[in-house]
């Protein structure tokens, strides 16, 4: 399975799918790693692996993805070969021109559990709503925002004294697993 991985940040996500790859617990290969941030370490973790990286030109939008944009970003992904793109912490909402060219294949790793808390910042959220517990969600990327198909999640309690910070990074070891169990997952569904 060669997987294209989108990105705005600092990719720990990405970095644990090349891990997996290594480890022979992740039947796949990394072929393209995109960000819409040039600076993003993302695509500094992919270069020091190895990994075909690149910038996706979002014309100046700093939130739209804008379609050609999509367009191109769908024909570099096809000319690597890649067959099931993976988000992880990419923070522009996919549209159409995407999702038609990998219908049913796009992934998405949200930090909590769907469908309570989609969007921005999520273990912010559940701090904020006082729940005792949150989690991840690996889920099909549909037109909206969080909304696709679950296919993993997993629980996270919410501990006293949480910050932030600890809550998200608590969050992002579990996320670490779920992601290449989820693309094994979708891998043998063919
Ligand atoms: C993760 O918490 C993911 O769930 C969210 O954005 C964060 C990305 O982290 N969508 P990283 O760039 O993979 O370290």
């Amino acid at each position: 399975m060669r997987l294209g991985v989108l990105g705005s940040g600092s990719g720990s996500n990405m970095q644990a799918l090349l891990d997996a790859i290594d480890a022979g617990t992740l039947d796949a290969s990394i072929a393209l790693v995109l960000s819409d941030h040039p600076d993003a370490y993302i695509l500094e973790r992919a270069r020091a692996r190895g990994v075909a990286a690149g910038v996706i030109d979002c014309g100046g939008f700093r939130t739209k993805f804008p379609a050609e944009a999509q367009v191109e970003t769908a024909a570099r992904l096809r000319a690597a070969g890649v067959e099931l793109v993976c988000l992880a912490g990419f923070l522009r909402l996919v549209g159409q021109p995407l999702l038609d060219a990998y219908p049913g294949r796009i992934l998405n790793i949200h930090p909590a559990l769907l469908p309570a808390f989609p969007g921005l910042e999520a273990w912010k959220q559940a701090l904020a709503a006082g729940v005792a517990e949150t989690g991840c969600t690996v889920h099909l990327v549909d037109a909206g925002m969080d909304t696709g198909p679950v296919i993993l999640q997993e629980r996270v309690p919410v501990l006293p004294g949480d910050t932030p910070e600890s809550l998200h990074a608590r969050i992002q070891l579990v996320e670490h697993r779920l992601y290449p169990a989820a693309i094994t997952r979708v891998a043998a569904q063919g």
